[in-house]
């Protein structure tokens, strides 16, 4: 049976049931504590706690979830069962059926017969466990399922017991398992071996709440949830493994065509055993994670979500050249993986050619990166191993990573590789000193990924209530002030506190839209708010100075955005978004924006693309942009579901879920509409000027677009202007052809240069003649001691010192120049004859002595030597100290 139809066939049974279908949220969901969406009830999870009401008819709902898990990342390929990226088919009652419902309802899907629209398992091939103390499921499995008592096995918290890790719902579960026979392990079930005995549907009686705790086992239980709940997991590439009759979730058929093109590619076989075939299963799976990762809008990076997806992008391409293969590979796995995954996602084919071009552009980038850093590489393992160790240094490991941007995983697969082992430890610590100097700054003005409890009874109890689409001054309650993480009762002159308020106007920093600035104020105390800053979706923390009074919590307050400020962010934001539509007309729909950020008069825009932009795409971006000003389009926004701004042709990427009320901002109908939470103008007019600054590349495969809005277009075009009418008043030209003047000119300046220099050649050599005849005779050596004129490089210098030893010949001779050059400086120069440095004399010694007298240094060989100062006037008082050297030795 194909997956799309062991989907079908799941979402068919629970809609059946009265179920109502929801579609899969995007991968990455807006909640600080998870990095990807990794189970099909995250979605779901305010209706779990309680704090809203399920918008589902019966109660009930069912889904397919797309998810991802890399913490086992290791494991793919290597055990039958670990894919990253996995669908999750779930069953979810809110305060619905419980424990027996939701038994019912698996055990009916997995064990009626094809024919009846089931899986059509053989029932004695299922076995199942339940938590330690739960009799009640015990007793429905054995008594209204009618399993055998041998079949129900129990197990304890780290098994049987679910929650997200993480504070929030969770409650006792109970497992079903497929016994794939003797050939895949020993007898005993499912808690002798997991191996044999596969683990396919979770069923979780959803009815506690957590609190914090570490792993899976060691947690405070806060007490019950509202109502009872059931949450449902079956892994729908392990049912397709066993439907299918495949020996892993690497050979099901939305994976196996991967590994077959691999094979083609690589010209190594799969099915050998071996390191081989865990290459060919990582190739297959990364494929599909990657691919299903940039669908939802990652881009490769180095933290986060997008280290993450570089990580899996590189194991791709790696794997691929340990198989054999040579050239670039990535386009032909994401066609393969796009082909096989588009009948279940449609959207995929919107997002082909980005996809693509995401994935081939890393893909480039680092093969690249694999030339210089295996090269480097190796060097340092053979330097390891010719001293005898076997362990490559954390500093050694630290610099491929750091300077030559080569990963630290690699490092460490390449090591095993070769023997070798790396120290770890050094690495990490190295790693963390350098991410502590480079977050110290961020993580003070944001909250990173500090401690965010003590928000969080805010977050849940009192969600900041904004005003500032419609409200510049708004009146408030202080609700809490917080100092370094601890809650304060009062703020006085002088501190520096977190103001969170029931109700704010000032705008929180989110979708590239820096925070607003204002004043928060009540009798004589007023607060000045430098930045504000947001915790999920819901809290705004105003970070001020108190600059007069005392503010108590409990105080009314007003609270207002500087509206200078505010006028010039609105510019900003909405010039971003005109941005963002012309570059796209420019560049066409591949153009996908990989980030922004806009603050009062200032915009930049980060976009996946390969090539800079050349002038005249720029200018084209800059016209469409003004010319939309000028068409003073309104700005409309507007309130509406994700599915209806998916189908008006709105933009959007990140974290939006089914459900969720979206806002719409629309400039010039279809010319720009993106999801957008942002403060914008009434109409493009309002924008003024936008002049583009220039575009630059942010590394591997993204741009990044400049520009000023408002009032800062006009200082700095105006600048510009002044600039120009300077240049063409100094030059006596029209400042249109400012360039081909300059360019003439600057033609006839190398021409004169030139001339300059070849003069300067021939009065020196002029000159030699006369140095030559000036030599006194000092100890038996012939000494010449000479200033040479104003101009002379270091170059001539040493080229006079050669010419002049090669006329000294046999003679014993020193000697001594010095200038002053072009650049202020007072380069000088020391040599001394064969017979001379026989005689004891070290041009580097006696140039060090002179150094002493111009205010410089140098060094070099016995028979030449040279430096630098910075005061020509010391080279006579130099000369006679060398010279008294010389006299003395
Ligand atoms: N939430 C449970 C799991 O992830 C069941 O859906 O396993």
């Amino acid at each position: 049976m194909q997956t799309h139809e062991i989907r079908e066939r799941f979402i068919q049974h629970f809609v059946n049931a009265g179920h109502q279908e929801v579609p899969s949220a995007s991968l990455i969901l807006d909640d600080p504590n998870l990095l990807f969406v990794n189970a099909g009830m995250v979605p779901f999870k305010p209706y779990f706690l309680g704090q809203q009401t399920p918008p589902f008819p019966q109660g009930t709902a069912t889904s397919i979830q797309k998810c991802v898990r890399t913490l086992d990342i290791e494991e793919v390929g290597i055990t039958t069962r670990h894919n990253t990226f996995f669908q999750m088919a779930g069953n979810f009652s809110f305060g619905q059926y419980f424990k027996a419902g939701a038994i019912k309802h698996a055990w009916e899907l997995l064990t009626n017969p094809v024919a009846q629209g089931g899986y059509g398992m053989d029932p004695e091939k299922l076995w199942v466990t339940v938590y330690l103390d739960d009799d009640e499921a015990a007793e429905i499995w054995e008594h209204e399922i009618g399993l055998p008592k041998e079949r129900i096995q129990r197990l304890g918290m780290a098994d049987n017991y679910w929650s997200m890790g993480v504070p929030g719902p969770c409650g006792p579960c109970s497992e079903i398992y497929y016994d794939r026979g003797p050939e895949y392990g020993k007898e005993g079930g499912p808690i002798a071996d997991d191996s044999r005995y596969l683990e396919i549907w979770n069923l979780v009686f959803m009815e506690k709440e957590r609190g914090e705790g570490i792993g899976k086992d060691n947690f405070e239980i806060l007490g019950d949830l509202p109502k009872k709940n059931i949450d449902t997991g079956l892994g729908v590439e392990r049912v397709a493994c066993l439907l299918q009759g495949v020996d892993n979730v690497y050979e099901t058929d939305l994976l196996r065509p991967v590994i077959d093109v691999a094979e083609k590619l690589t010209g190594a076989a799969y099915g050998q055993g071996g390191q081989n075939d865990i290459r060919f299963r990582v190739i297959a799976d990364h494929s599909r994670t990657g691919m299903m990762l940039i669908l939802d809008g990652v881009t490769p990076g180095n933290e986060g979500r997008g280290y993450i997806l570089r990580r899996l992008l590189r194991r791709i391409i790696r794997s691929a050249r340990l198989l054999g293969a040579t050239g670039e590979t990535m386009g032909v796995f994401m066609n393969t993986i796009m082909d096989t995954m588009t009948p279940s996602y449609p959207e995929i084919a919107e997002h082909r050619e980005r996809i693509l071009q995401v994935a081939i552009n890393e893909e480039k980038a680092f093969l690249r990166t694999l030339e210089s850093g295996t090269h480097l590489f190796e060097e340092a393992a053979a330097s390891v191993k010719a001293s005898g160790s076997h362990v490559l240094a954390g500093a050694q490991a630290f610099a491929l990573h750091d300077t030559y941007g080569f990963p630290i995983d690699l490092t460490l697969e390449m090591a095993a590789e070769a023997g070798l082992e790396v120290d770890q430890e050094g690495f990490h610590s190295l790693m963390a000193e350098q991410r502590a100097r480079a977050k110290a700054d961020s993580q003070a003005k944001k909250h990173g990924h500090a401690d965010l409890s003590i928000y969080r009874e805010f977050v849940d109890e009192h969600p900041t209530e904004f005003t500032g689409y419609t409200e510049s001054t708004s009146n408030a309650q202080v609700l809490g002030l917080i100092t370094e993480g601890k809650l304060l009762p009062t703020a006085s002159v002088g501190d520096n506190v977190e103001v969170i308020l029931d109700t704010t106007p000032m705008y929180a920093e989110s979708g590239g839209q820096l925070g607003d600035r204002g004043i928060i104020r009540t009798g004589d105390t007023i607060l000045r708010v430098n930045d504000v800053q947001k915790i999920g979706k819901k809290l705004w923390v105003h970070k001020a100075t108190v600059e007069q009074g005392e503010l108590e919590v409990g105080a009314n307050v007003e609270a207002s955005v500087d509206a200078q400020w505010r006028h010039a962010a609105r510019q900003a934001h909405s010039a971003t978004h005109l941005i963002h539509a012309a570059l796209r007309e420019v560049l066409g729909p591949t153009a996908v924006q990989a980030g922004s950020m806009n603050k009062p008069g200032y915009l930049r825009f980060d976009f996946n693309w390969t090539q800079p932009l050349t002038r005249e795409q720029l200018q084209r971006i800059e016209a469409i942009t003004n010319e939309a000003v000028d068409h003073d389009w309104a700005v409309n926004t507007l309130e509406t579901s994700l599915e209806e701004a998916k189908a008006m042709g709105a933009m959007a990427l990140f974290g939006e879920n089914y459900g969720d009320q979206v806002r719409v901002v629309e400039i010039g109908g279809p010319f720009s509409m993106e999801l957008c939470g942002g403060i914008h103008v009434d109409h493009a007019s309002q924008i003024g000027p936008v002049a583009v600054l220039g575009e630059s590349s942010i590394g591997s495969g993204a741009r990044r677009i400049e520009a000023y809005s408002g009032l800062d277009s006009f200082t700095y075009l105006s600048r510009e202007r002044a600039l120009a009418a300077g240049l063409a008043t100094a030059l006596k030209s029209p400042s249109e052809e400012l360039p081909e003047r300059i360019a003439a000119l600057t033609e006839k300046l190398k021409e004169a240069e030139k001339e300059i220099a070849a003069l300067h050649r021939k009065q020196l050599a002029a000159k030699t003649g006369e140095y030559l005849a000036s030599a006194r005779t000092i100890n038996g050596f012939q000494v010449i001691t000479a200033t040479l004129p104003q101009g002379t490089s270091a170059g001539d210098l040493r080229t006079t010192a050669i010419d002049l030893k090669g006329r000294l010949g046999e003679q014993p001779g020193v000697i001594i120049l010095g200038a002053q050059d072009d650049k202020n400086k007072a380069p000088f120069v020391v040599g001394a004859t064969q017979s001379a440095i026989q005689r004891g004399v070290k041009s580097g010694q006696l140039v060090g002595i002179l150094g002493g007298f111009v205010g410089g240094r140098g060094g070099g060989k016995p028979d030449m030597a040279q430096g630098s100062g910075n005061d020509a006037s010391g080279f006579d008082a130099g000369f006679a100290a060398v010279v008294n050297a010389l006299e003395n030795l």
